[in-house]
């Protein structure tokens, strides 16, 4: 790590922390909420690392008030949380569950209080378990409903979020829930799962416009993006890049800045109708950018059913989740949008950057991560170097603000600035808490 002071930030640069609903709340059958996919699939055996569910997960749905005393104490200027679709509208379509939308305008309203900006998420992978049945993403009919969801929690919150965001991370919904099934809703459909990476971003579309009709605050989209570090030299190593490239990068970036689908995946395009395109160019007011790292990729074996195999990036310090630390992808990422989309690239947002380390308290009860501490003042570093490159970079969300229920891994991956005993639901500042609190007051002090 460097000892060099960490760098300074614009005037008026975002600092937030990322949660979602299923990673943190809990209380998935109180006050009327529905069942999502999530609900199902960690409650199916086999699916999750330790055979844990998010049932309970961090209780956030009874502690807020003790969450955002923490974000108030880091000292961050915005909260990125998400709405679970099931606990404002049960079924995914129809009746309003009021209790639903009650505890996110308690949370909003208590983060107002504290001058915290709420920025939420509206779709962070759990669709009501209802609307699963009908086809899910598949079908085109959901990406209505996505909209019409929208719109009744903008009709309630739209006068105080200050950002939406439609979608998190569609490319990983569509490759990990519906192409290998990793996730839920545990479809293994590979590269027949177009549909639902085009459902998902014609709902993005449809409730960008209701969003606007009931908002004034600004819309975005949140990405995962990865740069591609091709692995050997042969001409076909270079094009499986390419595929791959187009796939995590680009499928869902083009036709969102308005240049239709990459053609070279030969994606059957029959779901795409008259019109959808347009729909989902609606023009972008920040572009969410979640970066954890690049992606070594090569030429697939003949037999292979994909067009270009994975392979880990070597010579890297590794987090618990055995990805590799790199924080200059971020700046080249953010070189690659640069470049790659020119004028159409609306201003950036980092709303997910953070690592996973095996964080435990010591024999005074603190947690030391300096591991995090070093990530953190990498990527920091790395952002600085990409605004200084040019790009227009408004705000750095770090995921997250606590350890929480990490998907397929369930409880074994600690993300959090906070560390939680999941026994007792104590809550504990990391040192990277402390660390990141200086850091964010001494960008706002200036130099
Ligand atoms: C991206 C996802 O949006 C979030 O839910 C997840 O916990 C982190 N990455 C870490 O894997």
């Amino acid at each position: 790590m460097s000892t060099a002071p960490p760098p300074q930030f614009p005037a008026g640069f975002r600092w937030g922390v990322s949660t979602s609903a299923y990673q943190i709340e809990g209380a998935a059958t109180e006050d009327g909420r529905g069942r999502s996919v999530w609900d199902t699939f960690a409650h199916t055996p086999g699916r999750i690392a330790d055979g844990s569910t998010g049932d309970v997960a961090c209780d956030h749905y009874h502690r807020h008030a003790e969450d955002v005393a923490l974000l108030a104490g880091l000292g961050v200027s915005a909260y990125r949380f998400s709405v679970a679709w099931p606990r404002v509208q049960p079924d995914g379509s129809g009746a309003v569950n009021p209790a639903g939308l009650d505890f996110y305008e308690r949370l909003v309203d208590d983060l107002l209080a504290r001058g915290i900006d709420p920025v939420a998420t509206l779709f962070h992978w759990d669709l009501p378990q209802r609307l699963e049945d009908a086809g899910g993403w598949l079908a085109r009919d959901t990406a209505h409903r996505f909209a019409e969801y929208a719109d009744l929690v903008a009709a309630r919150l739209g006068d105080r979020v200050k950002l939406w965001i439609t979608l998190n991370e569609p490319f990983i919904h569509m490759s990990l829930g519906h192409g290998t099934g990793k996730h839920a809703p545990g479809r293994t459909l590979l590269f027949d799962a177009f549909p639902a990476a085009h459902h998902q971003l014609l709902g993005h579309g449809l409730a960008v416009a209701a969003l606007r009709a009931r908002s004034g605050s600004p819309v975005a989209i949140a990405n995962n993006y990865s740069p591609v570090r091709v692995v050997g030299d042969t001409g076909a190593d270079v094009a499986a890049g390419a595929a791959y490239e187009a796939l995590h990068n680009r499928l869902f970036t083009d036709p969102l800045l308005g240049r239709g689908y990459p053609e070279e995946l030969g994606f059957d395009q029959t779901p795409v109708r008259a019109g959808d395109l347009d729909t989902i160019a609606a023009p972008l007011d920040v572009l969410g950018v979640n970066y954890y790292n690049p992606t070594g990729v090569r030429a697939a074996a003949d037999d292979s059913p994909l067009p270009f195999e994975l392979v880990p990036l070597e010579g890297y310090p590794r987090t618990a989740f055995d990805w590799p630390v790199v924080p200059d992808g971020l700046r080249e990422l953010l070189g690659w949008l640069h470049r790659t989309y020119g004028a159409a690239l609306p201003p950036v947002q980092i709303t997910e950057s953070g690592c996973a380390y095996d964080d435990a308290p010591d024999a005074e009860g603190r947690v030391p991560d300096p591991h995090r501490i070093a990530y953190l003042d990498g990527h920091l570093r790395a952002l600085r170097a990409a605004l200084d490159d040019g790009v227009d970079v408004r705000g750095y969300f770090v995921w997250s603000l606590l350890d929480n229920w990490e998907w397929a891994e369930g409880f074994t991956k600690r993300f959090g600035l906070v560390h939680v005993d999941f026994a007792t639901q104590a809550r504990t500042p990391k040192s990277s808490y402390a660390w990141l609190r200086e850091v964010i007051a001494a960008s706002r002090r200036g130099p």
